[in-house]
């Protein structure tokens, strides 16, 4: 399919809330195992998988091989998503007669392999990529293992062949979520190096520590090492796999075990547990607040963008926000798409690059060319026709489309036809021109309004909120609907800009674990509040949620 980076993130949001609906009518399912490969499943269902859901049987499409079987509702939900079968089949999963069971069938249409008996996949992996070799065929196998699947010894079996044959045909995915059905890896069959601590959901953070990589090098396979939830880690490892000649790919995939819903997230509990009905609308609400920091580096060094990206890179930032302005749209002239063609080599971290420049439909090209993922003009210097083409060029090139909007600037009724398929509304909340302006008020309510608005016009991509965002208002402005938040003289201009990111996330979670529990009252009262903060069984959380429960007089 070949999507961008914000499309394959819609699809993924999309396949996880399908997972929690068929394993919630089912009464039985793996999430948490689904959830730790959700974003490697988006990335190869949506990005690199080539295949015919109209015919599955296409000789010539890559195989898809789910060795870790028990995480069927995953595979299931993009199998749906990518277009296979109906949405509404999920519903019939583990049903009698229903072509989605509790382990993938070969009755279901698109179906390579019959996982769950652990450990057999990647043996059957490397069999079919050997016979295509061997019929001089060029489809790709991509095959997905669990860590605690590593304890099996025909994994390690195949893991020699594969080395053997020179099997470059094959990239295979270790989903290190370090949970398996008991307990976690580390304590029934250690993978890495011996993990000590206490907390066991914090001690695996320690990526200095692993040394599952060493074990697939010294049998011979050419290792990746992501983090597993970050599609552009995903989507540049898999490129280079495909890139990489004579010895077959591992990719090993640091993921979390219930990645996006905080009670699931390193959480043996959910490794094969359905959901219950009563907090499944809380469930999907908190899916739909997954959040993202964008940090502006022009509140860096003007004389040195390069660090100020590196900056924000360590700082692990999930965005990095460009602000162009030409002198003449605001009186300000930051740097134009040379600077931003020099600093793409630096990092894959998506650019979210916000053009305030005059007549962009003149320019717009430049900066697809200079490699932005995303490119937000401005309504004030768009009409419907400059920003109809400037929409087709980024769909055509494959790059998230972006509008903006000044404060004292409302939607233009024109823009309406094309929110069902924007990517991003940047509600200014300062008068573009420079960082480290104070934020205007006013913006919260206008930002409230805009969310319903766009809700109500098939709006699926994020409010971003540009200017004076900070520690004290950003957990408000979650509140009020937006979902990406830039920071300038709040992060780039801190000392350090990982804590400075840190402390931003650590605000929103507050603020969107308080809107969890609001919605768990409205739902079901005390009792539900009561439940939901329950179900939070790891570290801390369940003392942080109960606190903000009190505080909020819900319980
Ligand atoms: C202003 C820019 C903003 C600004 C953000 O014209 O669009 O991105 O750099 O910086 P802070 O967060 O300091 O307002
Ligand atoms: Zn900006």
């Amino acid at each position: 399919m070949g999507l961008n980076y914000y499309q394959i993130k819609k699809n993924i949001l999309r396949a996880r809330k399908l997972v929690i609906k068929a394993t919630n009518i089912a009464g039985s399912g793996h999430p948490g195992g689904s959830f730790s490969m959700a974003e490697i499943l988006g990335c190869l269902f949506y990005k690199y998988l080539k295949f015919d859901p109209n015919n599955p049987q296409w000789e010539d499409r890559d195989r898809l091989v789910l060795s870790k079987g028990h995480a069927a509702p995953g595979l299931f939900s993009n199998m749906a998503v990518a277009g296979y079968f109906p949405e509404s089949e999920l519903e019939t999963l583990r049903k009698f007669g229903s072509r989605l069971q509790g382990h993938p069938d070969l009755k279901c249409p698109g179906v390579e392999f019959c996982g769950g008996s652990l450990g057999t996949g990647l043996s059957y992996s490397v069999g079919i990529a050997l016979a295509a070799k061997i019929n001089s065929k060029d489809h790709h196998v991509y095959t997905i293992i669990g860590d605690g699947e590593s304890d099996e010894g025909q994994i390690w079996e195949a893991a020699m062949t594969a080395a053997k044959y020179k099997v470059d045909n094959l990239t295979a995915f270790l989903d290190r979520n370090f949970i398996q059905q008991d307990s976690y890896t580390e304590q029934i069959m250690p993978l890495d190096e011996k993990l000590e601590g206490d907390d066991l959901s914090e001690m695996w953070k320690d990526a200095s520590r692993w040394k599952t990589g060493d074990k697939w090098r010294s049998f011979g396979w050419n290792v990746i090492e992501i983090d597993g939830h970050r599609i552009e880690q995903i989507d540049a490892a898999i490129a280079k796999a495909n890139a990489t000649k004579g010895i077959p790919t591992m990719i090993i995939s640091r993921t979390v075990k219930g990645k996006s819903i905080e009670h699931m997230e390193d959480n043996p509990q959910w490794h094969g547990k359905a959901p219950d009905s009563d907090v499944v609308p809380i469930i999907n609400h908190e899916l739909d607040s997954q959040f993202m920091i964008a940090p502006s580096i022009i509140a860096g060094d003007m004389a040195n963008l390069e660090n100020e990206v590196k900056r924000c890179v360590s700082g692990r930032s999930d965005y990095i926000h460009l602000d162009v302005m030409d002198g003449q749209f605001v009186p300000t002239k930051t740097f134009d798409h040379n600077k931003i063609k020099e600093l793409r080599p630096l990092t894959i971290i998506p650019f979210d690059s916000h053009l305030m420049i005059n007549e962009p439909v003149k320019h717009v090209r430049d900066y697809i060319d200079a490699g932005s993922d995303i490119i937000t003009v401005h309504a004030e210097v768009t009409d419907e026709s400059s920003f109809g083409e400037i929409h087709d060029l980024l769909k055509q090139n494959q790059i998230g489309v972006g509008f903006a909007i000044n404060p004292d600037t409302e939607l233009p009724e024109w823009s309406y036809k094309f929110l069902p398929s924007l990517d991003q509304l940047i509600v200014m909340s300062v008068v573009p021109g420079k960082s480290g302006q104070k934020y205007i008020e006013e913006t919260h309510v206008k930002i409230t309004r805009l969310n319903s608005i766009l809700k109500e016009n098939n709006f699926s991509g994020y409010i971003e909120a540009d200017g004076g965002v900070n520690l004290e208002n950003i957990g408000s402005i979650f509140a009020d609907g937006a979902r990406v938040f830039v920071g300038g003289g709040a992060i780039v201009g801190q000392q350090d800009v990982r804590i400075a990111i840190r402390d931003f996330r650590n605000e929103v979670l507050k603020s969107r674990r308080r809107i969890l529990l609001d919605k768990a009252h409205e739902l079901g009262g005390t009792d539900l509040v009561n439940k939901w903060i329950g179900l939070h069984v790891v570290g801390e959380k369940q003392e942080q949620i109960k606190k903000i429960a009190q505080e909020a007089g819900y319980i």
